[in-house]
């Protein structure tokens, strides 16, 4: 039996961020099945990303001419974009793997079962037993299939799969699922040539965000050739002459679409399968681990972090999280909010933080909110972005910042000046007091924070 201070079960951003800064104050093992990375590096963030940034290159070439340049006909080359991706997934896990000898972590391949309170067993090449002064739970999720009748045929498709296809693309790709993973892949896939439709059982996209954002984006989207139809259930998926027909429900009529594929991006649900030993539980709601604030289940030294306790299902949520359990463990104060910034990287990007103006007002708060349309930004208008916005909520009486949500060129960015204000109670005047560079994008801070 081998021991340890922290046995950390899963090696996505949460885990291997929160072993590698344990490494510095005890002996830690991190348990992985997989590849170093988990989700975020290996099916999710990173490979898409990848893709991402390939496609708006492409679009960007594309769209030369505007800026004066001439490229001629333009081509892509879809196995060359998926060996680049998995270029940089491979360099990314190596990265990985030098961290954790540099600072000692010893990293053992296999699936970890929680035996007791103090013991796991990893089920590898061979079966190891370590004993654990801590264990935190790291597993992460995977993704949903609903119960549709002929979910199962060839070429229906989860995000992990689509990501694994680099034979090329399919032709006509149907989407389950307007949320974020539905419109990024969506946004991929029809910047290299896919022609797609979303389908979306609730009235809205993104239904999560903003409002404001879910419209805004349905519209953008129709610009770039894809069809959101929300409102939309799925009843059935069957494959005939070579395609899938999947038939819907909208507005109480029955309609039918053809797809050489389908992407199933219904939602993600937590990886607790096989982690517990029979007879052993933690306390779960609708198969989330339960955890209090310092992210202790209920067994004091269980601790459990990211997706698998569900809540916003986000890398960067993950890894503070971990930072936070291993303060707990160290007896520290946490040291960072859990104030959390969340983004979607369809173009233009897509970021919110803190409460929307709907959320305020339904917690009693007198809330108010001002927009800035992005079309009045220099930048964005000399490098031709599409028309966007910052919009900022605030408490009417004192004007202290509420929250955050922008649909604009580099939000993914913007977005940290105001999670940075969020944390420290700003009032949009303060916001206003800050000079901010010209021409820029976050000119459209000023533009949203300043007095009418
Ligand atoms: P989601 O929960 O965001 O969206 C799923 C959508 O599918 C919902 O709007 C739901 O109404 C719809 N839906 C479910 N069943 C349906 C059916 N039968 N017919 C039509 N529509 C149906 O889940 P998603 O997009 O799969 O993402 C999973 C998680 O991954 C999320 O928590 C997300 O935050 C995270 N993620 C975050 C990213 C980012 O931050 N950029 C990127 C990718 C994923």
């Amino acid at each position: 039996m081998q021991e340890y201070d922290l046995v950390v079960i899963g090696a996505g951003p949460g885990g291997y961020e929160t072993a590698l800064e344990a490494a510095g104050h005890m002996r830690v093992a991190l348990v992985e099945k997989e590849e170093l990375g988990g989700t975020c590096l290996n099916r999710g963030c990173i490979p898409t990303k990848s893709l991402l940034h390939s496609a708006e290159l492409l679009q960007s070439i594309r769209k030369s001419s505007l800026f004066g340049i001439e490229c001629g006909e333009v081509s892509c080359d879809i196995g060359a974009m998926y060996a680049r991706k998995d270029q940089v997934i491979q360099r990314l896990r190596d990265g990985i793997a030098m961290q954790m000898k540099q600072k000692k972590v010893t990293v053992l391949k296999g699936t970890g079962t929680i035996l007791d309170e103090h013991t796991v067993r990893v089920n590898g090449n061979e079966e190891t037993l370590l004993k654990a002064g801590r264990i935190l739970i790291a597993t992460g999720s995977r993704p949903v299939l609903p119960p549709i009748p002929g979910i199962s045929c060839p070429h229906v498709e989860t995000s992990d799969t689509l990501l694994e296809r680099s034979d090329g693309i399919y032709p006509r790709l149907l989407i389950i699922g307007g949320g974020v993973i539905g419109v990024e892949f969506a946004s991929v896939f029809a910047a290299l040539g896919s022609c797609v439709t979303i389908v979306e059982a609730l009235p809205r996209l993104v239904s999560n965000m903003d409002r404001e954002i879910g419209q805004s984006l349905k519209m953008l989207l129709k610009k770039r050739g894809i069809e959101a139809l929300c409102d939309t259930r799925v009843q059935e998926i069957r494959q005939e002459d070579g395609a899938l027909h999947c038939t819907c429900i909208r507005e109480n009529k029955e309609c039918e679409f053809i797809a050489d594929g389908i992407l199933v991006a219904a939602g993600r649900r937590p990886n607790t399968q096989g982690l517990f030993a029979e007879g052993f539980h933690l306390e779960e709601d609708r198969g989330h681990i339960l955890v209090n604030e310092h992210f202790q289940t209920s067994r004091p030294d269980i601790y459990a972090i990211g997706d698998v306790t569900g809540g916003m299902m986000l890398a960067h949520a993950a890894s503070a999280q971990g930072r936070c359990a291993l303060a707990d463990m160290l007896g520290r104060t946490p040291p960072v909010s859990m104030i959390i910034p969340s983004c979607i990287y369809t173009d233009p990007e897509i970021a919110s933080v803190g409460m929307t103006l709907e959320e305020a007002r339904e917690k009693g708060i007198q809330a108010e909110s001002r927009k800035y349309p992005m079309s009045a930004n220099g930048k964005s208008l000399l490098s031709e972005q599409e028309r966007g916005f910052i919009k900022v909520v605030y408490e009417k009486e004192s004007r202290r910042l509420l929250g955050a949500q922008m649909m604009c060129a580099r939000a993914s960015d913007l977005i940290s000046e105001m999670t940075q204000a969020l944390v420290r109670g700003s009032m949009l005047d303060e916001l206003a007091s800050v000079i901010r560079p010209h021409p820029t994008f976050s000119e459209g801070i000023t533009e949203a924070v300043k007095l009418p």
